[in-house]
């Protein structure tokens, strides 16, 4: 038995102008297939749950209910933010919820924007976890790294336990390009997949040892919540005077109770453009192309063209994204430095 909270609060600004802020990444079809949203609750089809709690930014709350309503969930909990707060609160908030309600299982935390290409794999590794989580182990999904990749947190591996799980002997979140060299060079190292199963109080515990003050503001935005149909509103201002910082960084990176399993399903998450070329088929060329796009001596391009024809000639390597107000063209391969620039442009209005 478990308690899936997902995980649907982020701003997915690495993948402007497709993902805004009224529709961020997760409630968009990337993979032309079912929403993000939605397709992280059918993953858990055929799994013994709680009903479960899906945590968002309040805008987003019409959103997540029709997601919700697709994926056919009548019974969510949704967990409204005045504004994000990072991983870290977002999670508590979850965890005083099963707790106020005399839940005890574990919690499985399911990012609303990633990937996995083999479901009975996935539920295979989550199985184990949650054996492990049942035995008080803080545990993530650990995937096996193909690159030194610095938009994710590593894991070293450390004892084995039971369920062919592994104590962590340390966890790295976004480790700078070297040291993401490094740690990949050593071997044995897997990315955390952000796919984490454990239980509420041992979360908790964790949390009033290693950061008071986000446990303290939640208690707080918990009491003085309020509840209107399936929408649970913690108290605002409690809630904002939590510090901002993600599970990795407030409690993983510090925990001595943190295990690992190994997930093998596929899993990606759909966090740039270059994730998203990776994730997508490609033709003869390398490129991967949306909507109605003519190429020419052209490679490795990510093209997702809205509304317009996009014709390309002799270049390579760009994602070109074009929608009805807003057009990018970028080296497909510095997705992440889109966050600073999307961020001068709202500055900018
Ligand atoms: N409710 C809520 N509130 N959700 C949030 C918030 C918040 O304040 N911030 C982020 N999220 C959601 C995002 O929507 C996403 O589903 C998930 O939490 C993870 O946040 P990201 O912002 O996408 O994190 P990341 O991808 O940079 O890093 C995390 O995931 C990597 C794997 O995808 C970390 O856990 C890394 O260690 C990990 O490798
Ligand atoms: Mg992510």
């Amino acid at each position: 038995m478990m308690t899936p909270v997902i995980l649907a609060g982020g701003a997915g600004t690495r993948l402007w102008p497709l993902s805004r802020h009224q529709r961020p990444k997760q409630f968009l079809s990337l993979l032309d297939d079912a929403p993000l949203l939605a397709a992280t609750l059918a993953r858990l089809e055929g799994l013994d749950h709680a009903p479960p709690i899906v945590i968002c930014h309040e805008d987003h709350r019409f959103l997540a209910a029709e997601q919700l309503r697709r994926a056919g969930v009548a019974d969510a909990t949704l967990l409204l933010e005045p504004e994000g707060r990072g991983t870290a609160p977002a999670i508590a908030l979850a965890a005083l919820l099963v707790q106020r309600r005399d839940e005890r299982h574990p919690l499985v935390v399911l990012p609303a924007d990633h990937c996995i290409l083999d479901r009975a794999a996935f539920q295979a590794s989550l199985a184990r976890a949650l054996a492990l989580a049942e035995q008080g182990w803080l545990t993530t999904l650990g995937v096996v790294p193909d690159r030194a990749e610095t938009g994710y947190g590593y894991v070293r591996p450390g004892a084995p336990l039971s369920e062919g799980g592994r104590r962590v002997a340390a966890f790295v979140e976004k480790p700078d390009a070297a040291t993401a060299e490094a740690l990949l060079a050593e071997g044995e190292c897997c990315w955390n997949s952000g796919l984490f199963v454990l239980r509420p109080d041992v979360y908790l515990d964790e949390l009033a040892r290693l950061e008071p003050a986000i446990l303290d503001a939640c208690r707080r935005a918990m009491t003085a919540a309020s509840l209107d149909r399936d929408f649970l509103r913690p108290g605002a201002e409690a809630f904002l005077s939590s510090p901002d910082r993600s599970i990795d960084v407030a409690v993983m990176e510090c925990t001595a109770r943190a295990a690992t399993v190994p997930l093998a399903a596929g899993w990606s998450d759909i966090g740039s453009w270059q994730a998203l070329w990776e994730a997508l088929p490609h033709d003869a060329d390398g490129n991967a192309l949306r909507g109605e796009v003519r190429c020419a001596a052209s490679r490795n391009l990510l093209v997702h063209a809205e509304g317009q024809l996009v014709a390309t000639l002799g270049v390579e390597n760009l994602a070109i994204v074009t929608t009805a107000d807003a057009v990018l063209v970028a080296d497909r391969r510095r997705g992440q430095e889109l966050r600073q620039l999307v961020d001068r442009l709202t500055v900018e209005g």
